[in-house]
């Protein structure tokens, strides 16, 4: 098995599919993993999922994924807006970072317009739905060969 890419989501990511799903759409965090588990078998990667609501978790696993994975898919949630610690911990972090937006933070208000985790972020989405996820995968598995 292949070094895994960690895919990482961060608070209220949990509730995907209940919490605004005319922002959110209908898809659970379990329908997304499910469906990157498929993508990555598909085009030889291995992923791992995590998600927690804390920040110190989220950099924790930040840290621990600086020897055990190939990459980072990160939507920190409203942490992206406020955590320079996060932002700090991907700093630590040797290889290729996507940073992920199921929304279209751009379109939304301005207090959203500003990421701390895009100045570490080889590449920054926004707008593509859980769809993003995949996408992310697939060009994560480009950047890595
Ligand atoms: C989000 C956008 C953030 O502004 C928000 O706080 C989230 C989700 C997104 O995926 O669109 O929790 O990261």
């Amino acid at each position: 098995m292949s070094t895994p890419v960690l895919i990482l989501n961060g608070p209220n990511l949990n509730l995907l599919g209940e919490r605004e799903p005319e922002t959110y759409g209908a898809a659970t965090l379990r329908d997304v993993v499910e469906r990157c588990s498929r993508v990555a078998e598909d085009i030889g990667l291995n992923v791992e999922a995590r998600q927690s609501n804390h920040e110190g978790r989220l950099i924790d696993w930040i840290h621990e994924a600086r020897t055990t994975t190939a990459g980072i898919i990160i939507n920190p949630g409203a942490y992206t807006h406020t955590s320079i610690a996060i932002l700090d911990a991907l700093n630590a972090y040797d290889g290729p970072v996507i940073e992920l937006h199921i929304s279209q933070v751009h379109r939304r208000e301005s207090f959203r317009h500003h990421s701390y985790v895009s100045r570490r972020a080889d590449a920054v989405m926004a707008g593509f739905g859980v769809h993003g996820y995949e996408l992310a995968l697939r060009h994560i598995a480009t950047l890595l060969g």
